[in-house]
């Protein structure tokens, strides 16, 4: 597998569990998203892409909105070093222009101070597929339809968000609910599913081990006819 997305699903629930704030269930998760990194690393992964902001959570409190900004702010700026030293490029994919200015900043510096990482992290932020879609058809439109060359899946894809990144082979959705939520809808059309009961700030190596079999012991046809 080059590939693994997941939707780190259930951090409320976690921490509404233990009776603590919703951000500290966020707080834990960010601590889960460290872990699964070195879990993909060991397990010779080369892409882990992580839902971590949807265009649709900026419905949320502005208290959770603000305090997963600023958690990912600090993320940013606690994990740089790390990062760095263990080759993860770190890529952010959703729209932009959503996030402060400060915010922004921060995000193409770390993008840039990585870009050498052989690991890549990608982190889905105001993402939705959808809106991923709108954008890039807005940019072709802009960019590329004069030019009258034919507009193929390739081309198209090439004004995704992802443009350089394959496709995902696993998507994990933790937490039980068992739905996209507006995740990489064109990027997931072959992607096989995987869910589980594990909250996110739960999910361990065991957890990780269990989906992996799971995947392994998949078929992937991909439309062609079994053997
Ligand atoms: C996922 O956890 C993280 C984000 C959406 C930011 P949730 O916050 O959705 O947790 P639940 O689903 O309420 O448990
Ligand atoms: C999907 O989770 C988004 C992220 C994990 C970042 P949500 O908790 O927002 O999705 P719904 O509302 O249950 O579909
Ligand atoms: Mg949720």
């Amino acid at each position: 597998m080059e590939h693994l997305a997941v939707i780190m699903d259930g951090n409320g629930r976690w921490a509404e569990k233990r009776h603590l704030p919703r951000l500290m269930g966020h707080r834990a998760g960010a601590e889960a998203l460290d872990r699964c990194l070195h879990f993909c690393k060991a397990a010779g992964i080369r892409y882990l892409t992580v839902y971590a902001f949807s265009t649709e959570n900026w419905k949320r409190s502005a208290e959770e909105v603000g305090g997963l900004m600023k958690l990912l702010s600090t993320y940013i700026h606690t994990k740089e070093k790390e990062l760095i030293a263990n080759g993860i490029r770190f890529r952010v994919i959703g729209r932009r222009t959503d996030l402060s200015e400060k915010l922004r900043g921060e995000i193409a510096a770390l993008e840039e101070k990585t870009k050498d990482g052989a690991f890549t992290l990608v982190v889905a932020l105001s993402y939705g597929g959808r809106d991923e879609i709108v954008r890039a058809a807005a940019k072709w439109a802009r960019d590329a339809a004069a030019d009258g060359a034919p507009l193929t899946e390739a081309e198209f894809a090439r004004f995704l968000d992802t443009a350089d990144i394959p496709d995902p082979d696993l998507i994990i959705r933790t937490s039980g609910e068992q739905r996209t939520s507006n995740f990489l809808l064109w990027q997931s059309a072959y992607a096989e599913y995987y869910f589980t009961e594990t909250l996110w700030p739960d999910f361990d190596q065991a957890a990780f081990d269990k989906a992996l079999a799971a995947y392994a012991g998949r078929e992937r046809r991909m439309g062609g006819r079994l053997k």
